[in-house]
C-alpha cells in the first residue's frame, strides 16, 4: 500500500524532529502503522530555510493552502503555533477532509470547541499529543489508559522553561533574568517567553486536560492564571529552609460545584517525588478513583520528544482511519525468530 501523505505547515525545531524521527525508525514505524508515512509536502513562509532543513525529502512551498488543497495529502501537521493563522488553516484543512495533528496548545485552549466541532462534523480526526508536556503521552494516558476511572484530580509541572528557571534559581542562586535567558538559547521558552513566566502556556496545557479529564469544553478563560516573575531568590530559599520547593503547577480539580482549573506557584513538599523534577523535565500526577496515584515523567519540549508525540498521533490515525482492519488494535509487531536473532 502507498505510503499515507502527510504535508507539515511550519518547519522549525518540532518539524526537523518530525523528518528525523520518521526516517530513523521507518521500518518499526510501518509495521505499527499497517502502512509507510511520508511526509511529502512542507509549507513555509521562509522557503529558502525550509528547503535547508528539508532538502530534498518533500516538496517545499510558502503558500500552507497549497497543501490542503492537495488530494494527495491525507493529514495536515500544524507546527505554526498561535492563534492566528493556524486556526484558519486548520479549519480548512478540516473542511477539505484531512486529518489533522497539532502541537499547537494556545489554539486547543482558546478554540479547542469550535475545532474538535467542525472535525466530528466532517468525520476527520484532529490528534494532539504534542501539545501538553511533549513527548510525555499524557493525552493517551487521560483519555484511553485511565478511561475506566473517575479522575479527582490532575497536577503538573507542564512548562519546561518555568520549573528550568526555578531549578537553576534554587541550585545555582541565579537571577531570574539570567536564567532565562539561558532557557531561550536552549529552545525551550516560546518565541514569546511572556506565555512560559506568566504561566499562560502551562495554563492552556492546562485547560486541555480539564477538559479530557472531566469531559467539559476547554474553558481557558475561566482559568487562575499566574506566572513566575514575582517570585525573588529569596521566596525560594525560604521555601527551601522550611522544607518545600516552589513549582510552577497547573491544577485542574473536581470540586461539589465545578471544575476547578489553576496555574501557579506552589510549596510543594521537599519529599514528594514531583518537587525533585529539575530542569526543563515534565511530570504529571493524575489521581483516579479506581487506580489511585498515577505520575508521568518526562521531556516536555524540544525537537525528538516533541516529534515522539507528532509521530504517534500520525501512527494512530493512519492506523485507525486508513490502514486495513488488522492494524485498527495495536499490535505487537512480533517477528518471527527468536530474541537473539531480532536485530536490534
Ligand atoms: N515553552 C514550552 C515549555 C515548550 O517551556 O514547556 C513546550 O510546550
Amino acid at each position: 500500500m502507498k505510503p499515507i501523505q502527510v504535508g507539515l505547515l511550519g518547519i522549525g525545531t518540532v518539524g526537523s524532529g518530525t523528518f528525523t524521527v520518521l526516517n530513523r525508525n521507518q521500518e518499526e514505524i510501518r509495521r505499527r502503522a499497517g502502512r509507510g508515512i511520508e511526509i511529502s509536502m512542507v509549507a513555509d513562509l521562509d522557503v529558502e530555510r525550509a528547503r535547508g532543513i528539508v532538502g530534498d525529502r518533500a516538496r517545499v512551498v510558502a503558500d500552507a493552502r497549497e497543501v490542503i488543497a492537495n488530494p494527495e495529502i491525507d493529514i495536515v501537521v500544524e507546527l505554526i503555533g498561535g492563534y492566528g493563522i493556524a486556526k484558519t488553516l486548520v479549519l480548512e484543512a478540516i473542511a477539505a477532509g484531512k486529518h489533522v495533528v497539532t502541537a499547537n496548545k494556545a489554539l486547543l485552549a482558546v478554540h479547542g470547541t469550535e475545532i474538535f466541532e467542525a472535525a466530528r462534523l466532517r468525520g476527520v480526526m484532529v490528534a494532539f499529543e504534542a501539545a501538553v508536556a511533549g513527548g510525555i503521552p499524557i493525552i493517551k494516558a487521560l483519555r484511553e489508559g485511565l478511561t475506566a476511572n473517575r479522575i479527582e484530580w490532575v497536577a503538573g509541572i507542564i512548562n519546561g522553561t518555568t520549573n528550568f528557571i526555578l531549578s537553576e534559581m534554587r541550585s545555582k542562586g541565579l537571577d531570574f533574568a539570567a536564567v532565562l535567558k539561558q532557557a531561550q538559547a536552549l529552545g525551550y521558552a516560546e518565541a514569546d517567553p511572556t506565555f512560559d513566566i506568566e504561566g499562560v502556556d502551562a495554563a492552556h496545557k492546562a485547560t486541555i486536560m480539564s477538559a479530557i479529564a472531566f469531559g467539559v469544553p476547554v474553558q481557558f478563560d475561566k482559568a487562575y492564571v499566574e506566572g513566575i516573575t514575582a517570585l525573588q531568590a529569596a521566596d525560594i530559599r525560604y521555601a527551601e529552609q522550611l522544607g518545600y520547593r516552589i513549582k510552577l503547577l497547573g491544577i485542574t480539580k473536581r470540586r461539589q460545584h465545578g471544575i476547578e482549573l489553576r496555574v501557579h506557584p506552589t510549596l510543594v513538599p521537599s519529599q514528594r517525588l514531583i518537587a525533585n523534577v529539575e530542569g526543563a523535565m515534565n511530570a504529571v500526577v493524575v489521581q483516579g478513583d479506581a487506580v489511585g496515584s498515577t505520575l508521568y515523567y518526562g521531556k516536555g519540549a524540544g525537537a525528538e520528544p516533541t516529534a515522539s508525540a507528532v509521530v504517534a498521533d500520525l501512527v494512530d490515525i493512519t492506523r485507525l482511519h486508513t490502514a486495513d482492519p488488522d492494524h485498527r488494535v495495536p499490535h505487537l509487531a512480533f517477528q518471527p525468530g527468536s530474541l537473539q536473532d531480532t536485530p536490534i
